[in-house]
């Protein structure tokens, strides 16, 4: 039987009207944090530890156990954030763009209640420059939720207190990664900051800082409403809950689709409309530039981090490009490493020079010359050296397309043909 969407953050999407903060409450709005607000911030975090809710902006890191650390980081520290990481910079993804557009309150309750459960009185909402309707229908929901009552002093006479406000990014790639994005936030240029420390322990303005991506505070209202046994109780063990995929290419319908945690790929294609124009299926690039080619050997296999992982793929931001026979996996692949070196920001020798080497190796084994073997081997070799060697993710991310197109597709790679 075909596979159905299942929609819990997507629920509202079509039915209410996203500026209109009274629709919002008449399907629910609000309900998580008014339960939250009468639950010790403890019990909160324990809620969302034992949904076992994973972070959505592409590491799979347990939720509640972000909230834990960030909790319990630096107790003489008074001030604590919460930053909202809606750059949504991942090619192949703009899930986060429909949350913001269509249900605004949703991950703003969420972002409410995180910032109550770890003790946070300001919360930054850092949101991709491009995204100008997602900014405006935040902003709004900003401000309807303050004359609500829902934010500013004494949330609906809890005692608890906290502002909102929205940063603007200015396009970079590499200001979706967090700590990037918090020396972004604090005006200063996009660069990296080393790891460790963790934002959970030196964040926004060297403060503990809990940084969640949109679909996972999205879904932090709908796990205290109804209960973490619930939530429990859809998708995986390992990943529990659903998960918004953006699927783009070569199928009849592409777009956001909202299904468990688990799906394969095949019902995923199936539910977007099937292969376009009957094609077939030739391969997938799951998780967007810094994700992994699939070959229809990985169709049947649930789509869960964990899963995925154990068969050396990456469920990432979950956008997924799907090519059908004729497609190229070496030009999406040169795409792919044509984006590292143009965001790459040059801070450090192994990423700056390897994301140029590996754009020439590639245009050389566009050119059919000879030794193609060897520019092969020279760039995986290049991309491990990278991922070794690299100051931030973004340079220990080529290996993930070069390292995977070359193990399901080596043949089409040296024979220069689709
Ligand atoms: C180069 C790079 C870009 C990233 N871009 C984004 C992004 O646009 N949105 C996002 O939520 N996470 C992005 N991330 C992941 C964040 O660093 C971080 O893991 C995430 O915001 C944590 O939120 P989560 O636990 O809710 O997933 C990026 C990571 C890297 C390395
Ligand atoms: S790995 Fe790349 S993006 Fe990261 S600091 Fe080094 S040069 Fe900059």
């Amino acid at each position: 039987m075909a596979i159905q969407e299942q929609r819990l953050v997507l629920k509202n999407i079509g039915h209410i009207d996203p500026e209109n903060i009274r629709d919002y409450l008449g399907a629910g709005g609000y309900e998580g944090l008014k339960k939250a607000l009468s639950m010790e911030p403890a019990a909160v975090i324990e809620a969302i530890v034992d949904s076992g809710l994973r972070g959505r902006g592409g590491a799979g890191f347990p939720s509640g156990l972000k909230q834990r650390f960030t909790n319990d980081s630096r107790p003489g520290c008074r001030e604590r954030y919460v930053v909202v990481n809606a750059d949504e910079g991942e090619p192949g993804t703009f899930k986060d763009r429909v949350i913001m557009e269509q249900d605004p309150h949703l991950y703003l309750e969420g972002t409410i209640i995180a910032a109550y459960a770890i003790g946070a009185s300001q919360a930054y909402i850092y949101i991709r420059g491009e995204y100008y309707e997602s900014i405006r229908k935040t902003q709004k929901a900003i401000d309807d939720a303050y004359a609500a009552g829902f934010l500013g002093k004494d949330i609906l006479g809890s005692g608890y207190s906290l502002d909102v406000g929205i940063k603007l990014g200015a396009g970079s790639y590499l200001c979706g990664e967090e700590l990037t994005m918090l020396e972004s936030l604090e005006g200063k240029r996009g660069n990296p900051r080393i790891k460790p420390p963790f934002p959970a322990e030196k964040g926004a303005f060297n403060k503990p800082t809990l940084v969640n991506n949109v679909e996972t505070l999205a879904n932090i209202p709908l796990i205290i409403a109804r209960g973490q046994e619930w939530y429990r109780g859809i998708g995986t063990g390992d990943s529990p809950g659903t998960k918004i995929f953006t699927i783009s290419g070569q199928v009849e319908k592409p777009g956001c689709y909202e299904l468990p945690m688990g799906v394969s790929l095949r019902q995923l294609i199936e539910l977007a409309g099937g292969m376009r124009g009957g094609k077939s299926f030739k391969s997938a690039l799951l998780g967007g530039a810094a994700g992994t080619f699939v070959d229809e050997s990985m169709l049947d296999t649930p789509m869960s981090f964990d899963k995925l992982r154990e068969k050396g793929a990456t469920l990432g931001s979950g956008a997924v490009i799907v090519m059908a026979e004729g497609d190229s996996v070496y030009d999406i692949l040169h795409n792919c490493l044509r984006f590292f070196r143009h965001e790459s920001c040059g801070k450090c020798v192994p990423c700056r020079v390897g994301t140029t080497q590996l754009v020439r190796k590639a245009d050389k084994l566009r050119n059919g010359q000879p030794g193609r073997e060897k520019l092969l081997s020279e760039m995986l070799r290049e991309s491990e050296v990278m991922a070794a060697t690299s100051l931030c993710p973004l340079g220990q991310s080529p290996i993930l397309p070069v390292e995977s197109a070359i193990r399901y597709f080596k043949k089409e790679l040296l024979d220069g043909e689709a």
